[in-house]
């Protein structure tokens, strides 16, 4: 009998937004005449732009001859889509070499995955609330998580404690769920505790390109030191609409050198290649060269268009949520709404009364940590038809 990871019991019984998705299909089998309206789990509803489609199309047509046919390609990507990336950071005057740039199907699979090139006794470090995928990848490891506090009181933007040491800390700014972004002070706070630890910052940037305010960082990057100290998970799920198309890179510094228990030292680098050639043959020719596309000049055009069309959702949600005296957080830069729950109701409470009396899906705060239980997000990734009309109903309630 094979003995199986019992960490996996260890987990909550289902993924966030599977357990959202059943009490949907439960509520619309019983209602089937309602509309309901999912402003839950962060996807994109506008289409990828004409400049990506085009490009999706020529690398569809490169495999029907031979002479421009593509079998594997690099498993850390095509160097063409590796230059594309390191000059869009270059444009936020960010410095990357792109050999240190990994291209991937998205970032929930690398900030999954990461957890191989790292031992089993670190301390990990995960502010509560967060995106799931931190704490279940290591659960399933068996790892021990040490969580720190986001809380309404540092606006979900817990800062470093210089009395608690940590080998690896996640941070995704903007975040998920809350929509707070730190901005160049606080994460250098973050980079000298990582250097003074020796510790690895696993920094998620999935919304970098929601950030409106230049005053605030896109990239861990930006900040002095963060190359000895952090690697980076991008993705072109939002920024580019790519949720269902699929595709991110991880950007591992040749700087990151850590020493092993009997002290030669490893890169990093060196390991999460040595990780991604072993076990992901890369991603299709065909996506990558979608993605360059969008990170050409009209691409990128394109792309801002679909956010500011997102981002004026946020601005209704919000726009409502304030004339209802509702504390809420983000927003601004980000596509996530997080606000405090009316009358004292618990989150998966309020999910299941919005569900109930104005079809309305978001997500509960409780699924993203014990400090989400009073708060709950909505998603600024509807359609604007859809965002209007649950805005409409949300009014009405209570
Ligand atoms: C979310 O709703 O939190 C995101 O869609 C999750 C993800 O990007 O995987």
């Amino acid at each position: 009998m094979p003995k199986i990871n019992e960490n996996y019991l260890n987990l909550k019984e289902s993924y966030l937004f599977s357990e959202i998705n059943h009490r949907v299909a439960d509520y619309t089998q019983k209602n089937p005449d309602k509309k309901v309206i999912r402003l839950g789990i962060g996807d994109v509803t506008r289409p990828l732009g004409s400049t990506i489609i085009k490009a999706l199309h020529e690398g569809v047509d490169a495999m029907a001859s031979s002479e421009t046919f593509k079998g594997y390609g690099p498993e850390q990507g095509y160097e063409f889509l590796r230059n594309a990336i390191a000059a869009y950071y270059e444009g936020h005057g960010v410095d990357i070499n792109p050999k240190d740039i990994f291209v991937s199907d998205g970032a929930k699979s690398d900030t999954g995955n990461i957890t191989d090139i790292f031992g089993n006794d670190n301390v990990i470090l995960i502010p509560d609330p967060v995106y799931p995928v931190y704490v279940d990848t290591n659960i399933m490891c068996g790892r021990k998580i040490t969580y720190i506090s986001g809380t309404a009181e540092n606006g979900f933007l817990p800062m470093p404690d210089k009395n608690v040491h940590a080998d690896i800390i996640y941070i995704c700014s903007p975040n998920n769920p809350t929509g707070a972004a730190y901005n160049c002070a606080q994460l250098k706070e973050w980079v000298d505790y990582a250097l003074e630890n020796e510790a690895v910052i696993l920094y998620d940037s999935a919304y970098e390109a929601f950030i409106s305010d230049p005053a605030l960082p896109r990239s861990i990057f930006a900040i002095e030191g963060a190359k000895k100290c952090a690697i980076e998970f991008g993705s072109l799920s939002k920024t580019a609409g790519f949720t269902g198309t699929r595709c991110g890179y991880t950007i591992v510094p040749q700087e990151l050198v850590f020493k092993t228990g009997d002290g030669q030292e490893v890169s990093l680098n060196a390991f999460w290649n040595r990780r991604q050639t072993t076990k992901f043959n890369g991603t299709s020719y065909i996506i990558q060269n979608g993605a360059a596309a969008v990170f050409t000049e009209e691409g990128m055009v394109q792309c801002m268009e679909n956010i500011a069309y997102y981002k004026e959702n946020a601005r209704i949600i919000a726009e409502v949520l304030e004339r209802k005296g509702i504390r809420y957080f983000g927003g601004k830069n980000s596509p996530y709404i997080w606000f405090e729950c009316p009358d004292h109701m618990e989150s998966w409470e309020f999910f299941d009364y919005l569900l109930n009396h104005a079809q309305i899906v978001g997500t509960p705060g409780a699924g993203f940590g014990e400090n989400g239980k009073d708060f709950f997000r909505l998603t600024a990734f509807g359609t604007r038809e859809n965002t209007l009309e649950a805005m409409e109903r949300f009014e009405k309630l209570f």
